[in-house]
């Protein structure tokens, strides 16, 4: 069988708006698609991420929406969920915020999916934190079929996994083309702090530590490092993401599931003095005590299997990225200042 491509297909991207999305929606309008359409109800993104390109068709709202669910072309050929209620501290604050944008969307999108005649592949953005062992020893590589603990610190993660158990599901009753991609922590471009609606804690400004630090460091602001620092993550560029998202599409098996990583483990701390260089931040870091929810401590990806089947292999280092995104969150900084902003009011009332 020839190998699966994007030209002039039919693509749906839920959550194109978001950091991800948009990224892999621009990577994929270069493959000549012949209508993406996108489907975002902004909750925590901002319109400035989504393509202004003609084959282009962004629809506004909630993919839990039936008005918008029956809508769906039944030709769709590719699609690519990566809606979430972002992201773990904002689903401890609301639940059920996080089951009506990251559990029942998942089931309704993929119950709606289940009889479409032309879908080739359908790629879901599963996350490596909800897989990975809980340690601060000596941390090895995940690899994808790493056990599943039944207990978890945050409705984010639970969510994360109940769109692979209901993708599963889907795809043994109905072979549905379900292929899951466990990310691990993405960093780049188009991640706007303060994107979208307020959602109950600082973390709606404050995402993920990557922008996070870049943003203070550019201030001159100290660089906050929970628990000494001691943590470590896998951190994927997002060019790299989307290259293997559209692996994933392309080659992988329908049932399987794939770590989209770099197989890098890096310290906070070294992740925070990097930035400080990069942006010659003289500020020194604030050491700090551990987020009390949080209970991950050393984690990375094995990147193993996506070598293997998908010939996925993350090309953009740490540095190169860094240094790519600290250009990027200058360009911006007055469209992440207003993101930003417009939660002031909440900010000071928490
Ligand atoms: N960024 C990471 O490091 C990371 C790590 C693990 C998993 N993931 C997963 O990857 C995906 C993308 O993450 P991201 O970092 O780009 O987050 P993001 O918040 O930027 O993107 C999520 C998008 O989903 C949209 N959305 C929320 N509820 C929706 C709904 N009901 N209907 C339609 N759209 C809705 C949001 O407005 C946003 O544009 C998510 O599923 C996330 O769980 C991300």
């Amino acid at each position: 069988m020839s190998e699966l491509d994007f030209k002039g297909s039919k693509i749906l991207v839920v959550g194109g708006a978001g950091f991800v999305g948009s990224n892999l929606c621009h990577a994929l309008l270069a493959h000549e698609p012949r209508e993406l359409l996108i489907v975002d109800n902004l909750l925590s993104s901002n319109l400035a991420n989504v393509p202004d390109h003609p084959a282009v068709n962004f629809i506004l709202g909630s993919i839990a929406d039936d008005r918008i669910l029956e809508k769906l072309p039944r030709d769709i050929e590719f699609v690519f969920h990566l809606a979430c209620y972002h992201g773990n501290q904002s689903s401890i604050a609301d639940p059920i915020a996080d089951h009506d944008n990251n559990t029942i969307t998942t089931l309704k999108l993929f119950d709606r999916l289940k009889d479409f005649e032309n879908l080739k592949k359908v790629v879901y953005a599963a996350a490596g934190c909800a897989v990975a062992e809980k340690t601060f020893d000596e941390a090895s590589a995940t690899p994808e079929d790493a056990p599943i603990s039944m207990y978890h610190d945050s409705p984010y993660s639970i969510s994360k996994l109940i769109g692979e158990f209901y993708g599963n599901y889907y795809f043994m009753r109905h072979k549905l083309p379900f292929v899951k991609a466990r990310f691990q922590n993405v960093y780049g471009p188009r991640e706007i702090l303060g994107a979208g609606r307020w959602r109950g804690t600082q973390h709606t400004v404050w995402r993920n530590v990557t922008p996070t630090f870049i943003w203070k460091s550019l201030q001159q602001e100290e660089l906050p490092l929970d628990n000494g620092g001691n943590a470590s993550r896998d951190f994927i560029f997002v060019e790299d993401m989307a290259r293997g998202l559209m692996r994933c599409a392309l080659a992988g098996a329908p049932g399987e599931v794939y770590n989209l990583a770099s197989g890098v483990e890096t310290n906070i701390r070294t992740l925070a003095e990097t930035i400080n260089q990069l942006t010659e931040n003289p500020t020194p870091v604030k050491l700090g005590p551990p987020r009390d929810w949080d209970r991950s401590g050393k984690r990375f990806g094995s990147t193993e299997k996506a070598r293997r089947e998908l010939g996925f292999v993350a090309q953009v280092g740490l540095a190169e990225g860094l240094a790519r995104t600290v250009a990027w969150t200058r360009e911006n900084q007055e469209l992440i200042k207003q993101c930003m902003d417009s939660h002031e009011f909440m900010m000071k009332h928490l």
